[in-house]
């Protein structure tokens, strides 16, 4: 990253942060809490290894440090990665996504640093839709990697169900709102959960693109 892309991004995660804190101060009723920590001090992922690439491995490492197995629907999921990684630590997790593709043959696993073959017989639950709201009755947690379609559905969903969400907004298609001009879509993003009453925080994975995500614990935790 150039030292000015980087500079725009630290600008926008301390945008992202100051619209956090709206909800927090909000919220003092609430002490959310995930494997013993307040939902503010949920690590960021500095521990994680510093990669340019594999953001399905750096997710999951960084939901299975800061949240116990769970529900997951992995929303516009794709090939199913993050959902097969995430059922192998023991999650429950569907892909719901209305094109359906084959999981890849192998993946880097960067805690064992080595390749894996993925079974060509593993499969993982997948609902071949367009995510609506009411999926998330379902489901304690909706992830939304890059996802398309779904990330304003998914602020909504949250709402109304109680779940948590990790999203990593990038491109802005068929959604139910465009930011405002001047506005990026993270920013805009954040302030539209705000203002439906979620509490929730930016945090960054160390991979190339578009890596700053935005999470909410589920209601019930
Ligand atoms: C850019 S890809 C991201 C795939 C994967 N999560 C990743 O990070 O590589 C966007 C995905 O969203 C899916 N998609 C498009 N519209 C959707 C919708 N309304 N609901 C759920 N998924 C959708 C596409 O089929 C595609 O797999």
């Amino acid at each position: 990253m150039t030292s000015r892309a980087k500079r725009r991004s630290d600008q926008l995660f301390e945008q992202l942060e100051t619209i956090s804190l709206r909800a927090h101060d909000a919220d003092t009723t609430d002490i959310l809490v995930v494997h013993g920590q307040d939902v503010l001090n949920v690590p960021d992922s500095t521990h994680l290894p510093r990669m340019k690439k594999f953001r399905f491995q750096l997710l999951h490492q960084w939901l299975i440090h800061n949240f116990d197995p769970c529900r997951a629907a992995d929303i516009g999921g794709g090939k199913g990665l993050l959902a097969h990684l995430l059922m192998e630590s023991g999650w429950q997790a569907t892909v719901i996504d209305p094109v359906p593709q084959g999981l890849p043959d192998k993946y880097k696993d960067l805690v064992l640093g080595r390749r894996v073959k993925i079974d060509p017989a593993a499969r993982v639950p997948n609902l071949p839709s367009t995510f609506e709201t009411y999926h998330a009755q379902y489901f304690d947690l909706l992830i939304g990697m890059h996802a398309h379609g779904s990330n304003v559905k998914i602020i909504d969903a949250a709402a109304e169900f109680g779940c948590g969400f990790v999203i990593f907004p990038c491109c802005v298609i068929d959604e139910a709102f465009y930011p405002p001009l001047g506005v990026s879509w993270l920013e805009s993003l954040a302030d539209y959960a705000v203002r439906q009453g979620i509490v929730l925080k930016p945090f960054r994975l160390n991979f190339k693109g578009q890596n700053i995500g935005l999470y909410a614990l589920p209601r019930s935790i």
